[in-house]
């Protein structure tokens, strides 16, 4: 391949990935679900439209399975189901981004593919010690290769109002509103909690600061990570990713994850104005995701499917990291209405169908033909009914499963894995409040060997969850305690 402007550590890293890859079975990968070629992935990053394919970026550590200096991977998609994995995009190679190029965002200008991330480094303080300090930058490309501008880096935490932090600034999320680039980062103000900065530009290099969006108050986390803003319908949703929360009922879960607040926004005196906060996704790994908006107008989000204090990866595996599905984002009541992309139909395949089914006690664990397998569509209908619990097992064979759980009657959904062969003392179940109509709960599962990601009654809310179950165990089996009905519909998804 001809790469004439690398650097020797961009180069570096294309050559092991194309090296190392070959070595990992495609089929111990994901089918249709992003993974890194070798190595360590975080957050999607540069989620974006180029020449009419989408770009997806992300944090990328190649050289080993866990964080380390961050690197940009890169693969693309016509459809965002089959995915071309292209050469990984930026190294840490310049004294401004020398530990690390965080996340960042990307949008395509006057025929090139700019990118927007930030660059981490140790500045030399005058007594000799060194302090950490994160700062936004600009490269420029054309889809594959690209290129760090000499005017780097573009925005500094000095731009942010006074008291505002210098190691936490990052994240930046940019836009364009037609000439005008626009861009939300991440930072922390002098009561050390979350908020998000806005910036505006005319050429993507030199930004003024606009205003605070919105900060946190140190409610919701502290830092506020990979902050996202858009339109959607006629309402205006803000998404971040606070680090260090704390509980909230079932709402809000401890740790970091992903929040969303629907709000107005007056565009011409930039104030957001938000209602309730909610999270994105109520399963154990879920976190950093980053919106696109299509040519067709759909506003399409991804993320990462890992939490960052439950770190599952098995010691043998080469390659640690899955993003979800990419999913279509709608507005209802003000809350955010998540689908697998409409794109997953096409590659449905061998539909299996079954009606009523009655289940009761007794049956104990009840098996469908030919419902099994570890990548697949599936929707089960659970009708109204006279029981207590419904579960669906999943991964399951004679010694692992993953429960599905349905409490009728406190109306709460959990997600269990306990059994799924985990053997480290980690998070293994999570629970969410559901809501049915006339009783009836709708779940539609999307498995890929390792995620299981539940979406309940067409969208309103979303639970994923990381299995690393032996692929073996590729049973489905359902079970309740008192008498149900229920309807199973299920596709193999098959991309290769
Ligand atoms: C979120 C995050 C970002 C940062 C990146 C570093 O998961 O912590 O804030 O840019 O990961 O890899």
């Amino acid at each position: 391949m001809e790469r004439q402007h690398a650097t020797e550590q961009l180069w570096k890293a294309i050559k092991y990935e194309a090296e190392e890859e070959k070595n990992i079975p495609r089929k111990e990968r994901p089918d249709f679900h992003v993974t890194p070629p070798v190595g360590w992935m975080n957050d999607p990053n540069g989620f974006s439209v180029y020449q009419g394919e989408y770009h997806l970026f992300y944090q990328y550590h190649p050289y080993s399975t866990s964080w380390g200096p961050m690197h940009w991977g890169h693969c693309k998609t016509k459809d965002f189901i089959d995915w071309e994995q292209l050469p990984c995009a930026m190294a840490p190679d310049m004294e401004y981004d020398g530990q690390g190029c965080f996340s960042g965002s990307a949008v395509e200008h006057g025929g090139k593919h700019i990118l927007m991330y930030t660059g981490v480094w140790e500045k030399k303080e005058k007594d000799g010690t060194y302090k950490m300090r994160q700062t936004q930058n600009i490269a420029v490309g054309d889809g594959i290769h690209y290129e760090k501008i000499t005017y780097n880096p573009v925005i500094t935490a000095d731009m942010l109002p006074k008291g505002s932090s210098f190691e936490d600034f990052r994240d930046p999320k940019i836009w364009k509103d037609g000439n005008i680039f626009y861009a939300v980062i991440g930072s922390r103000n002098e009561d050390g909690s979350g908020q998000i900065a806005l910036f505006s530009s005319a050429d993507a290099r030199k930004w003024s600061f606009e205003t605070i969006l919105d900060s946190c108050h140190n409610r919701w986390g502290k830092m506020w990570e990979c902050p996202d803003f858009f339109p959607l319908q006629d309402r205006q949703v803000l998404i971040t990713s606070p680090q260090f929360m704390e509980a909230e009922g079932l709402e809000i879960h401890n740790g970091n994850n992903a929040i969303y607040f629907v709000g107005s926004y007056e565009k011409e005196k930039k104030k957001f104005r938000r209602g309730s906060a909610n999270q994105i996704d109520y399963g154990l790994d879920f976190y950093a995701p980053q919106t696109v908006e299509t040519e067709d107008g759909r506003r399409i989000m991804i993320g990462w499917l890992q939490s960052w204090d439950n770190y599952l990866t098995p010691g043998n595996m080469r390659w640690s990291g899955i993003m979800s599905i990419p999913r279509e984002l709608s507005v209802k009541e003000d809350r955010l209405i998540q689908n697998p992309v409409r794109e997953l139909e096409k590659y449905r395949k061998n539909k299996l169908s079954y009606k009523n089914i009655h289940l009761e006690t007794e049956d104990g664990e009840k098996t469908l033909e030919g419902i099994n397998g570890r990548s697949f569509d599936m929707t089960i209908e659970i009708k109204k009914g006279e029981y207590d619990f419904f579960k669906i097992l999943l991964a399951k064979d004679e010694k692992y499963r993953t429960a599905l759980i349905y409490d009728r009657k406190k109306g709460i959904f959990t997600t269990d894995r306990l059994y799924s062969g985990m053997v480290k003392d980690l998070l293994s179940s999570r629970s969410m409040y559901v809501s049915t109509e006339n009783d009836v709960l709708r779940l539609r599962i999307i498995m890929d060997k390792y995620s299981i990601e539940v979406f309940v009654n067409d969208g309103q809310q979303a639970m994923s969850s990381l299995v690393y179950t032996s692929l073996k165990a590729d049973q489905i089996a359902f079970c309740c305690e008192g008498k149900a009905e229920f309807s199973v519909e299920k596709y193999d998804i098959e991309v290769h």
